[in-house]
């Protein structure tokens, strides 16, 4: 029979031997992830009563207005796990550079990286719209006892060894792979416990969802333009029904339990679109694979890029994999 009341922390130890490294420092990881996403989530519920809506006043380095929640997450995250010692290295949106952690007796021997989007869908805080944090794990490939180098954070997404987000909305949500598959757990906020709700979350194969920012329509490539066009057009299935949120996580986790397709192209404004490939395509690209969606950037799987800078965008089309093919076939179609 399956269990309905297993907490995120009682799962993280029964699962812990199916993890390919076993040592309880990914552990010991997700369980300082949980815990920030707490404060945060905290921090998030009571917006509209203290002053920690709207601008914090800085630009950060994609050139964004940093909202007052942004700078907040990402230093909530970033100091639970210096705290807990257990990373060698953080990346987040929100730094210009990577931080290097010395960890315990300054000996630089953990051996995980973060790279996080601390708050995700910021523009929605102030009208009380879903958010979330994103954040992507590594095991570092220079030797421990050193400090972390540029290359640490800029290995391709195919050798991430966890990945997943939080959703704060109607409910708090943590979800996350450990590349076993992909699980889903529920914050009951009356006593600060996530609970396993979601076992095995799957991508419907279809799906008749499709998320983008329509407004920059004349600014899509012709793949793009075709493929919407396709989603719109009166035959079987379709039309599809449109819905975009603008905050990732919650488009991404609506289309994985309904079936859908998310699309952040490249336009001619912006080369590689919007979306940060470390932070925001890498991530979700592995927990859609891991459900059974897929994520490409119209031509190439997002997992197998080779990112050369931290900050780097890039194109991103992910959800159910049947929907995502067909939208490959009209970029490569027009290409
Ligand atoms: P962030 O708030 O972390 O900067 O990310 C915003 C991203 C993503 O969450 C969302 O899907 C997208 O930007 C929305 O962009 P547009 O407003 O251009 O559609
Ligand atoms: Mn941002
Ligand atoms: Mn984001
Ligand atoms: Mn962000």
């Amino acid at each position: 029979m399956e269990k309905t009341n297993q907490t995120l922390g009682e799962f993280i130890i029964e699962n812990q031997e199916s993890f390919q490294y076993s040592s309880g420092e990914l552990s010991r990881l997700i369980n300082s992830i949980r815990l920030a996403a707490k404060v945060v989530n905290h921090e998030v519920n009571k917006a509209g009563l203290v002053d920690i809506t709207g601008a914090a006043g800085e630009q950060n380095i994609q050139g964004e207005q940093q909202q007052k929640l942004d700078v907040y997450a990402n230093e909530t995250f970033i100091q639970t796990l210096i705290n807990r010692e257990i990373v060698c290295g953080i990346a987040s949106e929100e730094n210009d550079n990577y931080i290097t952690i010395q960890g315990h007796n300054e000996k630089h021997n953990n051996k995980y990286v973060v790279l996080m989007d601390p708050l995700d869908g910021s523009s929605n805080i102030d009208v009380n719209v879903s958010v979330g944090t994103i954040f992507s794990i590594y095991r570092r490939v220079t030797p421990e006892g050193t400090p972390v180098e540029m290359e640490d954070f800029l290995q391709p997404g195919n050798k991430q060894v966890a990945a997943g987000y939080i959703i704060y909305g109607t409910s708090t949500m943590l979800v996350y792979t450990t590349g076993c598959g992909v699980n889903g757990f529920t914050l009951n906020p009356a006593i600060g416990t996530y609970y396993l709700s979601h076992p095995n979350m799957q991508f419907p194969e279809d799906g008749n969802i499709y998320s983008i920012n329509e407004g920059n329509y004349v600014h899509f490539p012709q793949g793009v333009k075709d493929y919407i066009k396709y989603c719109q057009a009166e035959e079987g299935d379709r039309p599809y029904t449109s819905r975009y949120i603008g905050s990732l996580v919650s488009d991404f986790h609506r289309n994985m339990i309904k079936g859908g397709i998310y699309m952040y192209p490249k336009s001619a404004k912006a080369s590689n679109g919007k979306l940060r490939l470390l932070y925001e395509c890498n991530p979700m690209a592995f927990l859609a694979e891991q459900a059974g969606g897929k994520a490409s950037n119209g031509f190439q799987r997002i997992l197998d890029i080779k990112p050369t800078e931290l900050h780097q965008r890039a194109p991103f089309f992910c959800g159910s994999k049947n929907m995502v093919e067909k939208a490959e076939e009209f970029m490569q179609a027009a290409d």
